[in-house]
C-alpha cells in the first residue's frame, strides 16, 4: 500500500514538475527564469576562449571512455559532428559492467557529448585528439601508482569494480582544473558555462567515490589491495606526477587532512578548508601525460593535447 501510495505522489509529483517548468517557458515573461547581466558585459572574452578550450581536451577523454566502455560505441556514432575529424580512440572498448553500473556510465557519457556541445557553442572546439584507451595504457597507470607490476594487468573493462577504480582517474582531474581555471575568465557566459561543468564534473567525481567508499574494504579481486589502498595509491601517484604537493585524496586520510583535521573519512577530496583542490594546466598536463612533465606527450594523449595553450607547452 505505501509502495503504491509513494509510487502515485512520485507521478503527481513528475506532473507537477513538467507543468511548471512548461509555465516558465510559456506562460511567464522570459524575464522571469532568465539572469539579467549588466547591460555592458561581455559574453565570452578572447582570453577567456583559449582557457575555455583547454579541458576540451579532457571532455573528449571522458566522452569516449565513458561512451565506448557503456555503448560500445563512441562520438563518432553518437554524434560524429564534435570529433571534428579528429582520429577515433585507440584501444577502447564495450566494459563488462552491471546494471546499475552501466546506467551510471551511460549518463555520464551523454553528459559528456553535452559538455562538448556547450564548449562547442562557447568557444569552439578543435579536432579531437588522439586518445590512448587502452585495457595496457591503465594497467601501466595502475603499475606506477602501486610501485609494481600487478599480475595479471589491471584491466578496466573487465567488471564494474575495475571500470569504478579506472573511472576515479578521469573526473576528478577536470574538477580540479576548472577550480583553477575559474578565477582566470572573465566573460558572464563563459563563467556559467565553467560553473556548469565543474558542477557536474564534481558531481560525477562524487558518484564514483560514493561507489567505490561503499566498497572500501573490498579486495580487488585477484589483488592483494583493497579498493581505498587502490584509491590512494592513485591518489598519491597524481600528487607525485603533477609536482605541486597535495591537491588529491584517496578514500581515508590520515585526520590532519580530513575536514576540520578531525576525521580519517574522505569520501570527498578536499583542502584544509574543506573547498576543492585546484591545479594549474601544467599539472593537469603532467598527470594525463603521465610522463610528469607539460611538454613531454604521453598516457592518454599519445600526441599531446590540442588547442593554444596545450600546444603551447609541447612546444616548448
Ligand atoms: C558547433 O558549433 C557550430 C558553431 O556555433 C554550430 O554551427 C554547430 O552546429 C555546432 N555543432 C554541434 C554538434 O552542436
Ligand atoms: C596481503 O596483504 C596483507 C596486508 O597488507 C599482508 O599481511 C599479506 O601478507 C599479503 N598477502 C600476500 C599473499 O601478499
Amino acid at each position: 500500500m505505501a509502495l503504491i501510495l509513494s509510487f502515485y505522489s512520485y507521478i503527481v509529483m513528475f506532473i507537477i514538475l513538467m507543468m511548471s517548468s512548461k509555465m516558465c517557458t510559456s506562460f511567464y515573461p522570459q524575464q522571469l527564469c532568465k539572469p539579467i547581466y549588466p547591460a555592458k558585459s561581455i559574453p565570452v572574452y578572447k582570453k577567456d576562449i583559449d582557457l575555455l578550450q583547454f579541458p576540451v581536451n579532457l571532455e573528449y577523454l571522458e566522452a569516449e571512455f565513458f561512451l565506448f566502455s557503456a555503448l560500445g560505441h563512441g562520438l563518432d556514432v553518437v554524434e560524429p559532428e564534435l570529433a571534428m575529424g579528429g582520429p577515433p580512440p585507440i584501444g577502447a572498448e564495450k566494459a563488462n559492467l552491471d546494471l546499475l553500473t552501466r546506467k551510471i556510465i551511460t549518463e555520464f557519457a551523454y553528459q559528456e557529448v553535452g559538455h562538448l556541445r556547450a564548449l562547442n557553442n562557447t568557444v569552439g572546439l578543435f579536432p579531437r585528439p588522439k586518445l590512448d584507451l587502452r585495457a595496457e595504457n591503465f594497467a601501466k597507470l595502475f603499475d606506477e601508482a602501486f610501485g609494481y607490476k600487478l599480475d595479471p594487468p589491471f584491466n578496466p573493462y573487465h567488471n564494474s569494480l575495475n571500470y569504478m577504480l579506472a573511472s576515479y582517474v578521469i573526473p576528478y582531474v577536470g574538477l580540479v582544473g576548472y577550480v583553477g581555471t575559474n578565477p582566470f575568465i572573465k566573460g558572464y557566459r563563459s563563467k556559467r558555462v565553467l560553473a556548469g561543468l565543474l558542477g557536474v564534473e564534481s558531481g560525477q567525481d562524487a558518484v564514483i567515490r560514493m561507489y567505490l567508499y561503499e566498497r572500501a574494504e573490498k579486495v580487488v579481486y585477484p589483488y592483494n589491495h583493497t579498493v581505498a589502498d587502490f584509491t590512494i595509491q592513485i591518489s598519491n601517484l597524481r600528487n607525485k606526477l603533477a609536482m605541486c604537493g597535495i591537491k588529491d585524496e584517496g578514500l581515508f586520510v590520515p585526520p590532519e587532512l580530513g575536514a576540520e583535521q578531525r576525521i580519517s573519512s574522505n569520501v570527498l577530496s578536499a583542502d584544509y578548508y574543506s573547498l576543492s583542490y585546484q591545479r594549474t594546466q601544467q599539472e593537469i598536463l603532467r598527470i594525463v601525460y603521465g610522463t610528469g612533465n607539460e611538454h613531454i606527450p604521453g598516457g592518454f594523449f599519445p600526441e599531446g593535447g590540442k588547442g593554444k595553450i596545450a600546444i603551447k607547452f609541447l612546444k616548448k
